[in-house]
């Protein structure tokens, strides 16, 4: 099976999660554009609205006849689907590859239930070889890049990137990531950070991985 199908079979299964005439969050990227469209083909009708992690994907959702709404007018979301750069056995999380990880991280705060929707490459031992993405204010850049080098990492500037909310974003490679719940709470607390990738306070309620042998669902608990 591609990587391609792999993720397809995954968003084929988190569908089932939606249930008709709520109010959902999507998120960004390969993985969630076949949930749109196979959210679009298997519910037509039956989404009441979505709030949307990106511009990209809110066009994909309008593209399918679905409303997409602002999350100050829904406050609380059922169900958020979204993919990941990488997932430890606890689904803690490094999101953000695509850039959105603050909409996504407000979205997936939102959100009662976190459906994560992935091929099975993205599960592993030790979170940190996906470079960790950090979203910074363009004027603390190199304040904040100093800060992370004190933790260990080796941040880079991503190149030509500016985030939907105006900010630029270091990703920080060399981590091995150990206990995520303090390293995000740590990298938070530096001053001039928007936001960072790592999804360890508000983890994913189910993993769902395509693989060879059809789709896995996991828990934090198995
Ligand atoms: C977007 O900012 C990311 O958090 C994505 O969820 C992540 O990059 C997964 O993307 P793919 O589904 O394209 O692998």
């Amino acid at each position: 099976m591609t990587p391609e199908d792999k993720k397809r079979i995954a968003a084929e299964a988190a569908v089932g999660y939606v249930r008709p005439d709520t109010v959902i969050g999507v998120g960004t990227g390969s993985t969630v554009n076949h949930f749109i469209d196979l959210l679009a083909a298997e519910m037509a009708g039956e989404v009441r609205a979505a709030v949307s992690s990106s511009e990209a994907s809110s066009e994909r959702l309008r593209g399918h006849g679905i409303p997409v709404v602002d999350l100050n007018e829904v406050g609380r979301l059922d169900v958020y689907v979204d993919g990941a750069d990488e997932s430890n056995a606890r689904l803690h999380l490094i999101k953000g590859g695509g850039g959105a990880l603050t909409r996504e991280k407000i979205v997936a705060a939102a959100s009662r239930e976190f459906v994560c929707i992935a091929d099975d490459s993205k599960l592993v031992a030790t979170l940190g070889s996906f470079p960790l993405p950090v979203e910074v204010i363009p004027m603390a850049r190199e304040l904040v890049a100093y800060a992370l080098r004190e933790l260990g990492g080796e941040p880079r500037l991503r190149d030509g990137t500016v985030t939907d909310n105006g900010n630029h974003i270091l990703d920080v490679h060399g981590l091995s990531i150990d206990d995520a719940l303090t390293l995000e709470t740590r990298i938070n607390q530096i001053t001039g950070v928007v936001c960072n990738g790592l999804f360890a306070h508000r983890p994913a309620d189910v993993l769902i991985l395509g693989t060879d042998h059809g789709v896995e669902r996991h828990t934090a608990a198995t």
